[in-house]
């Protein structure tokens, strides 16, 4: 019974709830879910696998999963970007167990084949003497990632060969990317390598919680409250603009109470707002002059927060971040967690490492506000495990509640980028764009 599977009819009923404000809890731990998911969504849609600045020189590669795909990602002597699938072409074996690192040619562990940066078999191991006409070694080359694209320096890639183009994916992401991403003349760099761990939570209520949930800031990080780095007013974290995209992204654009803001441009140095005019337009400086957090999601499992924290106490002044995360799922309730520090090239050092303890106080693998969100993650699913939840019959309306500002909140019109903004962002609205794109991709698979 437990886990038993679901069927078309049971989607489409689903959906339907979800338009209401309203999904189911299995949801989360359903297996049947689960394995339509991998099927369904990643292996459909683009991943985000790297940033450009990771794999900056010729030689550089870094290895990457997409769900339970292992990529190798690696520039090569000609500057191109080239994704494999990290697994011998002989037997299988994974080819690179390095996170990352510079290499001309990949020699295999198991029986010592050697492939070259263009993922051609360039070498075997006793080949003249064990293999006659039987070995074509053209036909024996590492397996390409069917598609692979960058944006802003971020590197997607795409299982699917017949994916729409990563600017079409992305839609009006594309805006708010360049306001974090593309606001200063160099771009942004990976500061230190990206973190991984692991959290006992199904990728959906992560994606869910970045990407439309500002809502439980005042309650799950009670603490920052408590030592003065959040307001006490428990609307704090509602002002500003609740943006749903196309494709089911959505982001956050938090701001203060009047709008007005101590830190304008994110308290990025001054060194770099001549910068701001140069790469963005009128509108979208104004969005960053303002915005105290940008928290969204690309679906289906990337996540980015660039909030303004503190290391000193109430007293000392905050510094600014971007951190972008991934949401790889293991199993229905596990998920491993890959998470950049993103920082703009041109800033001066001392900003950069400022930001990078920053990121590492709040959102790194043990910062307080990373713990206070994996807790609760973790308890969700537990509790989303059980017999009444599980069985459909018994209590097959078990939902959980979307249903903030489901008729009340109307778009504000004078939003000047793209998306339905609303002023609120105490709103589940991207949240249930994001389970009607995700119920959408699965249903597709029942045609
Ligand atoms: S599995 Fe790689 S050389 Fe045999
Ligand atoms: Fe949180």
């Amino acid at each position: 019974m437990a886990y038993k599977t679901v069927d078309r009819q049971t989607l489409e009923e689903v959906k339907t709830k979800i338009q209401r404000g309203m999904l189911p809890q299995w949801a989360f731990t359903n297996h049947d879910i689960y394995e339509r998911e991998l099927e369904h969504i990643y292996a459909k849609t683009w991943n985000f696998i790297a940033h450009e600045s990771e794999i900056a020189n010729p030689g550089d590669y870094v290895t990457r999963w997409i769900v339970n795909d292992p990529i190798l990602l690696l520039r090569d002597k000609d500057g191109q970007m080239k994704a494999y699938l990290n697994s011998c072409a002989h037997r299988g074996m994974q080819l690179c167990s390095a996170d990352f690192g510079n290499k001309s040619t990949f020699t295999c562990p198991y029986h010592g084949w050697t492939f070259n940066q263009k993922g051609e078999l360039i070498g075997i191991v006793a080949g003249n003497k064990v293999y006659g006409h039987e070995m074509d070694k053209s036909q024996w080359g590492l397996r390409k990632i069917p598609r692979l694209e960058s944006y802003r320096g971020m590197i997607f890639a795409s299982l699917n060969p017949d994916a729409e183009s990563l600017e079409d994916f992305l839609g009006g992401m594309k805006w708010y990317f360049d306001i974090m991403l593309g606001r200063t003349t160099n771009g942004m760099e990976v500061r230190g390598v990206p973190h991984r761990w692991i959290i006992n939570t199904n990728w959906k209520i992560s994606s869910d919680n970045f990407g439309g949930d500002p809502y439980h800031t005042a309650m799950t990080h009670r603490s920052t409250v408590e030592l003065g780095i959040s307001p006490q007013d428990p609307l704090y974290a509602s002002y500003g603009h609740q943006v749903v995209l196309e494709n089911g992204h959505g982001i956050n654009l938090c701001t203060t109470k009047d709008g007005g803001t101590k830190y304008p441009y994110q308290g990025l140095p001054k060194e770099l707002w001549g910068e701001f005019e140069q790469n963005l337009t009128p509108e979208q400086r104004a969005v960053l002059y303002k915005t105290v957090v940008f928290v969204g999601s690309c679906f289906p499992n990337l996540s980015f927060v660039s909030p303004m924290h503190g290391t000193g106490g109430p007293d000392e002044p905050l510094t600014s971040f971007v951190n972008f995360r991934t949401w790889r799922p293991l199993a229905p309730d596990k998920i491993e967690v890959c998470s950049w520090l993103l920082v703009d090239k041109d800033a001066p050092e001392s900003f950069k490492e400022a930001s990078y303890k920053s990121y590492i106080g709040s959102f790194g693998p043990a910062g307080t506000l990373e713990q206070d969100d994996g807790e609760i993650w973790t308890r969700v699913v537990d509790a989303s495990k059980g017999y009444m939840i599980q069985h459909k019959d018994v209590h097959y309306d078990n939902v959980l509640n979307y249903i903030m500002g489901l008729d009340r909140v109307e778009p504000d019109e004078s939003w000047p980028g793209p998306g339905v903004a609303y002023p609120t962002c105490y709103l589940d609205a991207i949240s249930r764009a994001f389970y009607e794109q995700w119920v959408d991709m699965l249903l597709a698979s029942e045609a």
